[in-house]
């Protein structure tokens, strides 16, 4: 029976190399060398990076492509962020809201992004974004899954009304449960509020997933309460801690205990290395702290840890392009990963950890897995890393829904400096 497409000569993140992979039906129904096979569609990798779709674990697609309305953030703080996208919000409409997301899921497909954890604020009684993003939702399902998670951004006690909003928000499809406990007026609150959030995921069935301690202030410690909660409520897997800045102020020994208690939780971890490199460590004269949680230490103690974008020209961030490689470049600087095994990790961190932390099945290029995926113009995961090159075709259930022309300059180590013809080459006239 012939296929519905095959990508001939692929290799593979787990440096496979010369694989075959063949679709029928949406589906992967082969994934080896000299595959026996025909197909409507061929497509030839010629021994390029074939990986599964990237994975955006933690973003904020209600505020996306905002820049500038009404201001810019000047100071670049957290703080600042917050309050322009208070000054934002009453400015909202409907429509709006949809257009500039959907601008953004374009643009996440064209880089092979096609699965996307969005928070959403649910702090306005009008929940204008909460409504606008579940459609959204369902707009862009052919082609991204996109989960969103219910967000108090202006704190879950803080706000008035919130803890009604949040639970309204979840009535109408909102999937997973947030929470903001370090913005909460008292350290005591913040802990409350993590306990009620934990409650309320529990009893509804949902994946928690809480903005935490992003701060540079090593007491603020709810993480180790989230830990504490994700192993009461057995909601190990299901449960993660976005951002935990504070925990690279923290001190040593006590991190060492918490890092073991995250651990044994089941607790994910996502960092955002674009966002916290440029807000933490804003109250810092010299020496200034980069503000990115315990990466390294966290995967070397077997915590899933993903790679979140958070931000695209919005309130908090002036540049972004729904680019997962640009967090992992960032992310193999600012926490150190520089040896290839870290590199690669941090590949895996937009792509499989990232998978596994939304809870994503029928993901990665396995037979009896969903046909998606996308080729790089990369020959492995570190020069992946290393390019951020162009994503020369991205398939969606067996089907070709961007394709980007290769680039040509010469970026690859063994790759001969042609980028001028000698023959053709004539200086400009000076005069
Ligand atoms: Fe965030």
């Amino acid at each position: 029976m012939p296929l519905d497409l095959i990508v001939r000569n692929a290799t593979l993140p787990d440096a496979r190399t010369g694989i075959d992979i063949g679709v029928a039906g949406g589906m992967i129904v082969a994934v080896e060398p000299g595959l026996d096979a025909e197909a409507a569609t061929v497509i030839d990798a010629e021994g390029q990076l074939l990986s599964p779709p990237f994975v955006d674990p933690h973003f904020h697609m209600d505020a996306t492509l905002s820049l500038g309305i009404p201001r810019i953030n000047r100071s670049g703080t957290l703080l600042e962020g917050i309050a322009l996208w208070g000054e934002l919000k009453p400015l909202l409409t409907h429509e709006a809201v949809v257009e500039r997301a959907l601008r953004y899921c374009d643009l996440a497909v064209a880089q092979g992004l096609l699965a996307i954890r969005s928070h959403v604020d649910v702090s306005d009684p009008r929940l204008i974004t909460v409504d606008a993003l579940l459609e959204v939702r369902a707009r862009v399902a052919p082609y991204i899954e996109l989960q969103l998670v219910a967000f108090p951004q202006d704190g879950y006690f803080r706000s008035p009304g919130a803890t009604d909003l949040l639970r309204a928000a979840l009535d109408r499809g909102v999937e997973i449960v947030g929470g903001i406990p370090h913005f909460e007026r008292t350290m005591g609150a913040g802990t409350a509020s993590v306990e009620a959030l934990f409650r309320i995921a529990a009893d509804r069935g949902l994946p928690v997933d809480i903005h935490c301690d992003e701060t540079d202030d090593p007491l603020s410690r709810h993480v180790e309460t989230m830990a504490a909660e994700t192993q009461r409520f057995g909601l190990g897997g299901r449960a993660t801690a976005s951002h935990v800045t504070s925990m690279h102020s923290m001190d040593n020994a006590y991190a060492a205990k918490l890092i073991a208690l995250i651990a044994s939780s089941g607790m994910n971890v996502i960092a955002n290395p674009l966002i916290n490199i440029t807000l933490q460590g804003r109250h810092d004269t010299y020496p200034k702290r980069r503000g990115l949680t315990r990466v390294p230490e966290l995967l070397a103690a077997g915590v899933p840890v993903a790679l979140g974008q958070d931000c695209t020209l919005d309130p908090w961030y002036s540049l972004g392009s729904a680019d997962m490689l640009e967090v992992a470049h960032m992310a193999v600087h600012v926490a150190q990963m520089t040896a290839p095994e870290a590199m690669r990790a941090c590949f895996e961190a937009v792509t499989t950890t990232g998978a596994r932390v939304m809870g994503l099945t029928g993901y990665g290029i396995e037979v009896g897995n969903r046909a998606d995926f996308v080729l790089l113009q990369a020959r492995n995961a570190v020069e992946a890393v290393r390019l951020k090159p162009t994503r020369l075709v991205v398939v969606k259930a067996g089907r070709v829904i961007a394709a980007t022309p290769a680039r040509r300059t010469a970026l690859f180590l063994d790759a001969r400096p042609a980028l001028v013809d000698p023959a053709s080459y004539a200086p400009v006239p000076s005069s």
